[in-house]
């Protein structure tokens, strides 16, 4: 049975005849609720036991801290609705339950949970977080934005889209910023908070005697994910050019193993396959300011969900483990696959030098990034300062900026 909020009197004046047209039903049985928002859209479904899961009221829901308070212990997922009212000028739904409960929903609310396809995707990739777009090496002039380092400090419209480029390319530039050491910290702290790691919080790279990690040497440094060997790996790779080698070398080398991923599920699914499954040890031992660690974190070179979307990738010959703890049957093939997949990346790699006062920022979970080899002399140096910054840290920067648009565009 529909119910219809429209009052007759209101039936003559054409925008509402059209537009307003709020309704509701119960169906199956009380377990399911069906809303039509209004004559010109289609029927959005509701399960009952969410309905009654996600009730509004200050009992259910505590509002100051957005959580749910609804007594579980109690919850009967059985649930069934007994009454239906809708409300026109509020543009609520009322809905009577089988514990006696009453709730109320505003109509926008429910718009934005339809359990509808659409729906479900475009918040998957517009607000969860942006869908990525995987290139090829070739295509990097395409995909690499650019923006001004003072304008991301300043203005909220450039920060989220410098964000939103990292997430859908996983790569962006910024330039101009000075040349001190202490913008890779404000950087990340406009984001958010610096993520620390062994090596501190900033980092410098450049060649140093007796260096602790192979990065800080000025001989070539293959392509690599930092920080394989943990567990939580830092998600987003911040380098500072403070100072540029003049010599030929000190490039910076980008792949997007997503790409390099994509090609091998295609083209080489057997490869695909054992990146995919075999764990391989990854490792990392030294000392950083007299603190001794050795950490070490096992997962395969291509990581990927319950949806087959991959979700990081691991690469590091000089942080590959001498434990390989698979069974003997397996070292084989994997050293086949793995050799593909590196030969397929470096030739994919697109290599660029950048300058003093660039930023170069990229997802340290999905590309692969290295740098050519470079004299190091006293006269000839390179000056890098590096930091982290988290995913988790960044969507959600990046959502409080969506919302805080789509509130000023509705005002
Ligand atoms: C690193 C690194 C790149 C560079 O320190 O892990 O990749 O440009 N450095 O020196
Ligand atoms: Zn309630
Ligand atoms: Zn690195």
């Amino acid at each position: 049975m529909w119910i219809k909020r429209l009052g007759r009197a209101l039936a003559h004046v054409p925008e509402f005849t059209f537009r307003r047209q709020f309704s509701g039903r119960i169906v199956n049985g009380g377990s399911c609720i069906e809303v039509l928002p209004d004559s010109g859209s289609s029927t959005l479904t509701f399960p009952g036991v969410w309905l009654r899961d996600n009730c509004r009221c200050s009992t259910c829901f505590h509002h100051s801290s957005q959580s749910r308070r609804l007594d579980w212990d109690k919850f009967d997922t059985n649930i069934q609705a007994l009454a239906l009212h809708t409300d026109e000028s509020k543009q609520q739904l009322q809905i009577t339950w089988s514990d006696k409960h009453k709730s109320n929903y505003d109509l926008k609310w429910l718009k934005q949970r339809s359990f509808n396809a659409a729906n479900r995707c475009s918040y998957l990739d517009n607000f969860y977080r942006p869908r990525t777009r995987h290139w090829a090496g070739e295509e990097f002039q395409q995909i690499a934005a650019k923006y001004d380092y003072e304008q991301v400090m300043q203005e909220d419209a450039v920060l989220e889209q410098w964000l939103q480029s990292l997430a859908v390319y996983g790569v962006a530039l910024l330039k101009g910023a000075p040349l001190d050491q202490g913008v890779v910290r404000r950087l990340a702290e406009r984001v958010g908070f610096i993520r620390r790691t062994t090596y501190g919080e900033e980092f410098i790279v450049q060649a140093k005697p007796g260096a602790q990690n192979f990065a800080y040497l000025s001989e070539p440094l293959p392509l690599h994910t930092d920080l394989p060997y943990y567990e939580y790996k830092p998600s987003v790779n911040i380098l500072h050019c403070v100072v540029q080698t003049e010599s030929q070398g000190g490039s910076n080398l980008l792949v997007d193993a997503f790409h390099i991923a994509d090609r091998l599920r295609s083209e080489h699914p057997e490869d695909f396959e054992r990146l995919q499954k075999i764990q391989v040890d990854w490792n990392d031992i030294g000392s950083e300011d007299g603190r001794e660690f050795h950490n070490i974190w096992r997962a395969p070179v291509i990581c990927v969900d319950a949806d087959g979307q991959y979700t990081r990738i691991n690469h590091s010959v000089p942080q590959r483990d001498s434990h390989f703890t698979v069974p003997i049957e397996q070292v084989q093939p994997w050293y086949e696959s793995y050799a593909r997949f590196v030969r397929l990346a470096r030739s994919d790699a697109h290599a660029f030098k950048t300058q003093p006062g660039d930023v170069l920022t990229f997802n340290n979970i999905r590309l692969l990034h290295g740098r050519t080899g470079y004299d190091d002399t006293e006269q000839n140096s390179r000056y890098i300062v590096g930091a982290y910054l988290d995913w988790d840290i960044i969507y959600s920067r990046l959502r409080v900026l969506k919302k805080k648009k789509a509130e000023q565009i509705t005002k």
